[in-house]
Formats: structure tokens, C-alpha cells, sequence
């Protein structure tokens, strides 16, 4: 048994001492779970480059105004759910609940409009909302999202839901589409009327947030999750009885290419979307298992959720721009993944060669040797914190290599090194000079 080696450090006092732990609702993501959420990057750049998206990457730090602005004042995010404080300058900054208005935002700011349109935008990262952590709701979350600004037609709408379909379903998690229009302004204000209407009458069987709602966005009363408003709203008016011919032109077009693709979807008047810039179009992605029943699934359950939002651009200061875009639940995928067992096919490529070393010597000239194979086209992998050669051989074998070098103090002497082919366990001793020739010579 190797002896462990002492480490020597400085002892704190007993009492500096504390139990440093995990803020509520976050989350730490360890080195044996970044598979996954490594598959689901690629994924998001694989699709989003064959989709002609371009990445970008925004601030997680916001001014608040750009959310309750946009997201909306009274939604629950903007109430309930930012991560807001005075920062030293006393500005009021917000940990972004969410990337589409920062991506609209950056649409304007970067005079995007000039570009060839539609530009097409898409970026990963966590967001924070303080929400009820449970299981599937963190307060840090994490989104791929896509985004696509400057095109009106609905074949847009068909593709970024396709897009998202397709997503999920290369991952091998079977989705349906949850779809329903929330018209244009003109169209919303009349159904608004016509919901109060239905409404005001049971005004007061509705729960206390929804009595709430009804004055302030009686839209939120449709999707409230409490058993009672439920039942009042099973009778509700229909929106999509009062889409005007554009809408209904937009919104049958787009039913019409899922169609033609054979995405699942179920025409759903209780998705509303708790965000006030949607226009038009909006639809969330739901795992199909064969118990959710299609109208209901659990709110952490939904794995993504998107639509139109063609009056963002300008509420920002921006031309008249159309937009719409979708955003994935990186966390709920990864547990869905998890559940079902699967292990996504991952299309980065593998390390080829892993260069072992044995001995003080040899790990310096295998530093060198590391640094200049990494100049070549040549995938190699090393770990210099490994003395043994079998537990490199090890790692060799985990990583699937061909082929793996070995460097002893020998080889170092003789200016050479051992190549050993990991399949048919054959080893030849070559000259340092000849390694890369030989190398491209054997991978090739
Ligand atoms: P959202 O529906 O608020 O939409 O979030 C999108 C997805 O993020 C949800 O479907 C869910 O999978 C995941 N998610 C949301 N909150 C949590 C949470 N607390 N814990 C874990 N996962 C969560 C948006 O954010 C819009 N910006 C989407 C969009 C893009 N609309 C147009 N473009």
C-alpha cells in the first residue's frame, strides 16, 4: 500500500471554524454528473449551429427594469421571484429570472437590426428565481434557449417548436407540444372582457391570489394550479374563438406544419405562460409518459416552454421586429435522462492517445511532449498526478484510447518512448522525434 503523503497546512483555530453549506434552492453539479450536462451543451450547439443559431452569451446581471418591463410587473416572477438588490452605484440590479429579454435587449443595444435577417441567437446558462424549492424547481435553474428575431411568418413558430421537439427527441425523451394562441393585442383585449365577464360572477370561490389576479391579469387565473379556480375555469371562454382572421391564418398554418412533421400536439386553451411579452403563439414541451393525462402535468414536470413575442423589440426601444424563441429546462432533462437510464450518444469526439509517465524525470520531459502534441491535430489526454502506471493504464482504458505512450527515465536517457497499442496490447519502443509522424501514420 502507498503511504499517504502528510499534508501540511495550518491548523484554523477551533473557533474560526464553521459548516459552510448550500444556499436553499442551488445546487452543486459534480465531476461524475457533468456527462450529461455536457451532452446537453453539445446538443444545444449541434442543433443550434445546424439550425443556423449563433451563440451568445449574456450577463447573469440585469437591470431590474428590464424585467418588470418586459416579463411583466405583475406576473409571479417580477412579484415573487427576483434575486434583486441596490447594488454600491445604488442601481437595482436583478440575477436574471430568465434570458429572453436580456436576448432582445442585446438585439437592440448591438444595432442588430442592420444584420441579415432573421438573426437567429441561441445561449446556455443558469438563471435564478426564488421559487419554492422541490424537486425539479431549483432557485438556481439552468436553460438552453433559442431565440429568433426579424421573422413574422407562423413557419417560424413551426421551427422552433420542431427544434425543440427534435431536441428532446435525439435525447431519446418522447415530448408533446402544449400549443395555444394568445392572439394580438386587439384580439386579447376582447377576450380580456369576455373572461371577466365569466369570471366576476364566482369572484368569490376563486382563491386569494386569483381575486388578486382578476383586477390586476386575469389571464393568470387560467392557470392557476388551486382545485377550486380550476373547476370555474373548465367552462371558460375559448381565445381561439376570438382570434381575428390573422391570427387564426397564423395559428392554423403553424398546426398544419407539426403535422406535416408529425410532432405531437395537443391544443391546450389552459396554456397561458406566466410572462406577459407573448404574442400570438406560445406552447410548452411536456414529457409524454404513459400516465400524464394531456391536459395536466405536474408545473416541475414541463421541461420547456416558449412562443412569439413580436412586441418585445419595440417595448425596448428597438424597430418594430417580430420574435419568438423557446427555452429548455436543462435541470428537469438532465433528471428525465437520469430516470429513464439513458445515456446520450455523445458527438464530441474521444481522446485518441493518452501519454502515461513513470518517474520525477520523465513527468518533465512528458510535460513538454503534452504541450507539443496538443499543438498537432492529435486528441491526447494525460494525467501527471498519477505516479503508478497502472492507474494510468487505468484511466487509459476508461477514456478508450488507441493508443497510449508510456515515458520512463530509460526512454528519457535514450530519447525515446513506448508506444503501446491499447487494443492488441503490442508495444514498440520509438524514436521521440519519429511520435507525431507515427502517430498520424497509426490514427490516420
Ligand atoms: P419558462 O417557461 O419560464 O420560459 O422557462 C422555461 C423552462 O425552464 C421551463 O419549461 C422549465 O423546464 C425550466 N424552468 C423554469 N423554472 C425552473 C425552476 N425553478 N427549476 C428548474 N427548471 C425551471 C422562459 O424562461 C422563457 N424565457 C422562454 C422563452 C424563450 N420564450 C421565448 N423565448
Amino acid at each position: 500500500m502507498p503511504r499517504r503523503k502528510k499534508i501540511i497546512s495550518e491548523t484554523p483555530k477551533k473557533s474560526d471554524r464553521f459548516q459552510a453549506q448550500l444556499v436553499r434552492g442551488m445546487k452543486d453539479i459534480l465531476p461524475q454528473d457533468q456527462g450529461l450536462w455536457q451532452a446537453l451543451r453539445d446538443k444545444a450547439r449541434e442543433l443550434g449551429e445546424a439550425w443556423g443559431f449563433g451563440r451568445i452569451d449574456l450577463p447573469i446581471l440585469e437591470s431590474t427594469s428590464l424585467f418588470e418591463r418586459t416579463v411583466g410587473a405583475t406576473t409571479d416572477i417580477v412579484e415573487k421571484e427576483m434575486f434583486s438588490f441596490i447594488d454600491k452605484g445604488g442601481d437595482s440590479l436583478t440575477l436574471r429570472p430568465e434570458a429572453t429579454a436580456s436576448a432582445a435587449r442585446a438585439y437592440v443595444e448591438h444595432g442588430m437590426l442592420n444584420l441579415s435577417q432573421p438573426v437567429k441567437l441561441y445561449y446556455i446558462g443558469p438563471m435564478f428565481r426564488h421559487e419554492r424549492p422541490q424537486a425539479g424547481r431549483f432557485r438556481q435553474l439552468h436553460q438552453i434557449g433559442y431565440e429568433i428575431f426579424g421573422e413574422a411568418k407562423p413557419l417560424v413558430d413551426a421551427e422552433i417548436i420542431i427544434l425543440s421537439w427534435i431536441f428532446l427527441q435525439e435525447l431519446g425523451i418522447d415530448t408533446q407540444i402544449q400549443i395555444n394562441s394568445l392572439a394580438c393585442p386587439d384580439d386579447r383585449e376582447e377576450y380580456k372582457r369576455q373572461l371577466l365577464d365569466f369570471l366576476k360572477p364566482s369572484k368569490r370561490f376563486l382563491c386569494d391570489d386569483c381575486q388578486r389576479r382578476l383586477v390586476k391579469n386575469p389571464f393568470r387565473v387560467i392557470d392557476c394550479k388551486n382545485e377550486n379556480c380550476q373547476k370555474i375555469i373548465a367552462n371558460m371562454p375559448q381565445m381561439v374563438d376570438t382570434l381575428c382572421g390573422e391570427c387564426k391564418d397564423h395559428f392554423s398554418k403553424i398546426l398544419e406544419y407539426l403535422e406535416e412533421v408529425d410532432v405531437p400536439f395537443n391544443l391546450n386553451p389552459r396554456i397561458v405562460r406566466g410572462l406577459d411579452y407573448y404574442t400570438r403563439t406560445v406552447f410548452e414541451v411536456w414529457p409524454l409518459e404513459e400516465e400524464t393525462e394531456t391536459s395536466s402535468v405536474k408545473t416541475a414536470d414541463v421541461l420547456g416552454g416558449g412562443g412569439r413575442y413580436d412586441g418585445l423589440v419595440e417595448l425596448l426601444g428597438g424597430q418594430p421586429t417580430p420574435g419568438l424563441g423557446v427555452a429548455l429546462g436543462m435541470d428537469r432533462i438532465v433528471a428525465k435522462l437520469r430516470d429513464k437510464d439513458i445515456t446520450p450518444v455523445l458527438r464530441v469526439k474521444k481522446p485518441q492517445v493518452f501519454l502515461a509517465q513513470l518517474g520525477e524525470g520523465a513527468r518533465k520531459r512528458a510535460l513538454k511532449l503534452f504541450a507539443d502534441l496538443r499543438k498537432t491535430e492529435l486528441r491526447v489526454q494525460a494525467n501527471f498526478s498519477k505516479e503508478s502506471l497502472r492507474n494510468q493504464l487505468e484511466i487509459a482504458n476508461r477514456l478508450e484510447v488507441k493508443i497510449t505512450l508510456i515515458l520512463g527515465q530509460k526512454e528519457v536517457v535514450d530519447g525515446t518512448i513506448i508506444v503501446r497499442d491499447m487494443e492488441s496490447g503490442e508495444q514498440e519502443v520509438i524514436n521521440q522525434e519519429k511520435l507525431i509522424s507515427e502517430l498520424e501514420k497509426r490514427l490516420a
